[in-house]
């Protein structure tokens, strides 16, 4: 998918949410048979975001996005496409995306959600792309966000541990040629769907006494195989899209990775032949956040000033689906 369209687009700027609530290492040793050590060897993680109270996806949603419309010098009323890239929405019906707009009031934009695991940042960025190069819509909204917790096994040492919960906003635009989305490269393969998901509160099995009973309305994980897996689809699908722009990893400022395990991250990076400092790294303060990992990390870098304009940046991520990808962008 290189850039071939009327209309160049590219993120003109972005916005976080994190809830307040905190679960640190030392917190999970108090009800789980783990230890700091193992968590921040094995994953990288020291502690991850929570919703409490009343907060949901929704709420996140709004605090990114009207962050990131104000940044941009937008009014919510000047989108024209808003898509929600999540996994976990507020409700089954209607879309978690219908409940943004009515809460952010972007009324004349036509919403969807995207469901793509913790690719969906990247699915969505693309699917904004094409919508913008086709001169169908100025504006996009594009939110990645997830609320994990509420759907982890506090007993299952396995996934609890990893999984945290957030929002990141971008607004896709119009941008000059020399700007903007240069290439992207977008996977999936269904055959792998077990290795990453819930097991009811789907059509196929509807919640009932038996489903909670067998705590089957939580995330099931098979780590080790997503691992070996990730570590191979992230350094392919990195080189193949800069492979498209005709460039290399040494041309890269930064390599934005999904933020899953900081064992992956660093396998990708040493086959990439990436040095530390072009890698950004936020696993050790949220864990995995799903779709709003990326969008998370790109906004912290951008408002710390690390990523700067004309900035070459590589995102990649890959999630349940099984999906990946990545993109190359100039800043
Ligand atoms: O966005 C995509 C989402 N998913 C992922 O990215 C997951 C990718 N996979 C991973 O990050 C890693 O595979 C995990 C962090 C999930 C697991 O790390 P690992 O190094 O692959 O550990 P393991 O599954 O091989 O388990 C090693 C040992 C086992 O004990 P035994 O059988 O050797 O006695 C586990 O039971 O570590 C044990 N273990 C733990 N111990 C303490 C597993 N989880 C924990 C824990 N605390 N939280």
């Amino acid at each position: 998918m290189s850039n071939l369209g009327q209309y160049n687009a590219g993120i003109i700027s972005t916005g976080r949410a994190l809830p307040i609530g905190k679960i640190t290492n030392a917190d999970l040793e108090t009800i789980l048979e783990t230890s700091d050590d193992w968590i921040q060897t094995r994953t990288g993680i020291r502690e991850r975001r929570m919703v409490t109270g009343d907060e949901t996806n929704s709420d996140l949603c709004v605090t990114a996005s009207r962050i990131a419309l104000e940044r941009a010098g937008l009014k919510a009323e000047e989108v024209d496409l808003l898509i929600v890239s999540t996994v976990t929405p507020d409700l089954t019906l209607p879309s978690a995306s219908c409940l943004v707009q009515s809460k952010l009031q972007a009324r004349n934009a036509f919403v969807f959600d995207l469901v793509a695991g913790c690719s969906g940042f990247l699915y969505g960025l693309t699917v904004a792309e094409k919508f913008i190069q086709a001169g169908t819509v100025k504006n996009v909204l594009l939110v990645g966000v997830d609320v994990l917790t509420p759907i982890m096994d506090w007993q299952d040492r396995n996934t609890c541990v990893l999984f945290g919960d957030g929002a990141g906003a971008a607004v896709i635009t119009r941008v000059e040629a020399e700007r903007g989305l240069m290439a992207s490269k977008l996977y999936a393969d269904g055959d792998k769907a077990e290795l990453l998901y819930t097991p009811a509160g789907g059509t196929k099995n509807p919640a009932n006494y038996g489903t909670v009973e067998d705590r089957m309305h939580y995330v099931r994980m098979n780590g080790k195989e997503i691992f070996k897996f990730a570590v191979k689809v992230m350094t392919e699908s990195t080189l193949e899209v800069l492979n498209i722009c005709e460039l290399s990893p040494t041309n890269l400022d930064y390599l934005i990775p999904h933020q899953a395990n900081i064992r992956i991250i660093e396998s990708a990076s040493k086959k990439l032949g990436l040095l530390p400092e072009q890698v950004i790294v936020n696993i050790e303060r949220f864990g995995n956040m799903s779709s709003a990992s990326i969008p998370v990390a790109l906004d912290e870098a951008v408002e710390s000033g690390k990523i700067k304009e004309g900035h070459l940046l590589a995102l990649v991520a890959f999630g349940a689906g099984l999906t990946w990808g990545a993109a190359v962008l100039r800043w």
